[in-house]
């Protein structure tokens, strides 16, 4: 497998209309409303960037996998990064296969663009949470 774009960075922030009026005002860049992504346990605000996306992640509802991440850093952080790659189960088998871990089933599940995704372990990556996401 070869992994393509960066589809995104995910940046965890503790408060969300400050960063998207931050991400707007003071960078200029063009920043979306926010999304409730209940299967996620996330609020989203996507930035469209010339070369890639941000997305600013804001918890939603009790058991949201980045509270415990903004427990740990409380003025936010990068939380995951994002790759493109062509056939996610194809990419799974291969990274498994080499050591690596795949988080939670390991099956792909449909993501925030509605593509499947899924997140490897941030220990085989260099204290990185790696997404992929098929395009
Ligand atoms: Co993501």
């Amino acid at each position: 497998m070869m992994i393509g774009r960066l589809n995104h960075v995910a940046i965890a922030v503790p408060d969300l209309e400050a960063a998207a009026a931050q991400y707007r005002d003071t960078l200029g860049a063009e920043v979306g409303p926010p999304q409730d992504e209940p299967d996620h346990g996330v609020t989203v605000v996507f930035i469209t960037l010339p070369n890639t996306k941000i997305e600013l992640l804001y918890p939603l509802g009790d058991a949201s996998p980045i509270a415990g991440f903004l427990e740990k850093n409380p003025s936010g952080g990068i939380h995951h990064i994002c790759y493109e790659v062509e056939d996610i189960r194809a990419a799974a088998a291969q990274l498994t296969a080499s050591g690596a871990r795949v988080l939670g089933d390991g099956e792909p599940k449909i993501g925030a663009h509605g593509k499947p995704v899924l997140f490897l372990h941030p220990k085989d990556f260099t204290g990185t949470l790696v997404e992929l996401e098929e395009v």
